[in-house]
């Protein structure tokens, strides 16, 4: 890390807290954030996370996932265990209980991974995922929404009907046409931009509800 960078992060209250949590990353509070806002975790018991390195999803996935076998273990929907996977280029430090797979998102034989682990639909996904920047918006822009239309594909193939979806997108050119994609998918549709995300940043997740 540059000395310059350091310095931006000790003054950056969301990387301090994380460090004081214990959590891999200053992006647990954007998921919090998400999860404050519109409950994604409610009933989730099965949970894919696109994107996961280093962790802090997970991590947050986790201790609400643990918190739901006790908290809705009634007649309604309820599983008997929970099972996440997270999937990432890079490698990420295992964590205990939760399945991890260093490859990318697109490769076919990724989508195989998933489906022999999840033995049923899956309740929650989400995807922090993104390109690796390269400083032009235009592109960088262009690429993510590439990215993003091929994580769309999971919805039909592994989410449960009901299920939700939180997918990290760059706003630009493109985005109004990605939103009404997604809007064909889920009865509701958002479009939340957390606090945690730097102010200079032109990213925004998509967050769809209830999936048709
Ligand atoms: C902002 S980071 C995710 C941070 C993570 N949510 C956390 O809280 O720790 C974005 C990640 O997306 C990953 N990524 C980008 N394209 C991918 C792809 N095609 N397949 C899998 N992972 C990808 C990158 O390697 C990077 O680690």
């Amino acid at each position: 890390m540059t000395k310059n960078n350091s310095y931006k992060h000790k003054k950056d209250p969301h990387y301090n807290r994380a460090k004081r949590e214990g959590y891999r990353a200053r992006s647990a509070y954007k998921l919090h954030e998400i999860q404050h806002k519109y409950q994604i975790f409610k009933r989730a018991f099965y949970i894919l996370d696109i994107g996961c390195a280093p962790g802090s999803w997970l991590q947050v996935a986790k201790e609400h996932a643990i918190k739901n076998l006790e908290k809705y273990n009634d007649q309604y929907y309820h599983r008997e265990e929970y099972k996440i996977m997270g999937i990432d280029l890079k490698h990420v430090t295992p964590i205990d209980s939760i399945e991890i797979l260093k490859s990318n998102i697109t490769d076919p034989e990724t989508r195989q991974k998933i489906s022999n682990f999840f033995d049923d639909k899956i309740d929650l996904i989400i995807s922090d995922a993104s390109i690796n920047k390269k400083g032009d918006k235009f592109t960088d822009h262009l690429n993510q929404i590439r990215l993003c239309y091929e994580i769309i594909k999971l919805i039909k193939l592994f989410l449960k009907k009901k299920g939700i979806f939180v997918l990290k997108c760059f706003q630009g050119s493109d985005f109004k046409t990605l939103h009404d994609d997604y809007k064909k998918e889920f009865h509701i549709v958002k479009a939340y931009k957390p606090n945690a995300t730097k102010k200079k940043s032109n990213e925004v997740y998509l967050i769809g509800i209830k999936k048709k």
